[in-house]
């Protein structure tokens, strides 16, 4: 080898040498913090509350516009995952997922199992019947006939309450509804927000709801009994998004009018 090639690989060593060394030192731009990721159970068939948009496959509606809000107060990123609705308690309880948004109401018996959030909306139960039925106007005319309900919901446990009534379980609230227009069941026992956009998108031909609502209930956020300082946050950030207008917002978004007060 000649003197300058012997010197031109020693100088290459060295360079390389350099770089090298280079890349073991923290000289790095810092990257910044990647946000904490908030896992949330949500049964993603119960619009307006939640469903998956056709076209882009998102989960949208009130419930994950409000915990994409919440997400972001608390500084985290909202990853949904779509689950049953039966299985979302057992799901906070194994820890799988950090909280669970899902048109869901507190009760006492859901809360001796998870913690729930403030109320974030004021619903109740109703009674959906084909368009072309007169006879079922009531809860009462519902004795003796057959009544499809989602599982694990209170609409079930209402339901089931109805003296003589036939029951049947569907894993969603859009099977209940389609046994009812291919004519298995007589009604539909339900959260009555929901009932009404089913009603509404069908454009009112397919189904109706009559009477008043069976009862009132508040929907909250459940997160597991061991992590209350979720739990926290999340009303605070509730709290929040109710005094800067944000809950205001998407309320009206999906209901077209002001929450009540
Ligand atoms: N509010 C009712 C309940 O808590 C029904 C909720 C069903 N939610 C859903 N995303 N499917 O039992």
């Amino acid at each position: 080898m000649s003197k300058k090639l012997i010197a031109l690989s020693v100088l290459v060593m060295f360079v390389l040498a350099i770089g090298l060394a280079g890349c073991g030192q923290s000289a790095k731009p810092a990257e910044p913090a990647k946000p904490k990721v908030l896992k949330v159970g949500s049964d993603t068939a119960f619009a307006p509350f939640e469903f998956q948009d056709e076209k882009t496959k998102e989960y949208v509606g009130f419930d994950m516009d409000l915990i994409k809000a919440i997400g972001k107060q608390m500084g985290m990123e909202v990853q949904v995952q779509s689950m049953n609705f039966d299985g979302l308690i057992p799901a906070l309880e194994a820890g799988n997922i950090d909280a669970g948004i899902s048109a869901m109401t507190i009760t006492d018996e859901r809360a001796k199992k998870v913690n729930f959030s403030k109320p974030y909306y004021r619903s109740g139960l109703s009674m959906v019947v084909r368009a072309d039925n007169n006879t079922l106007k009531t809860f009462k005319d519902l004795e003796g006939k057959r009544i499809a309900v989602q599982i694990g919901t209170t609409g079930a446990d209402e339901a089931k309450k109805i003296k003589d009534a036939t029951i049947r379980e569907f894993n969603t609230a859009p099977e209940a509804f389609m046994e009812l227009k291919a004519g298995g069941v007589d009604a539909v026992v339900n959260d009555l927000p929901v009932n009404e956009y089913y009603i509404a998108q069908a454009g009112g031909k397919d189904a109706k709801t009559v009477g008043e609502p069976l009862t009132s209930e508040d929907y909250g956020i459940a997160t597991s009994k061991k992590n209350t300082e979720l739990a926290d946050k999340i009303n605070k950030a509730l709290d929040e998004l109710k005094k800067n207008g944000e809950y205001e917002k998407i309320y009206v978004k999906w209901f077209g009018k002001k929450p009540p007060q």
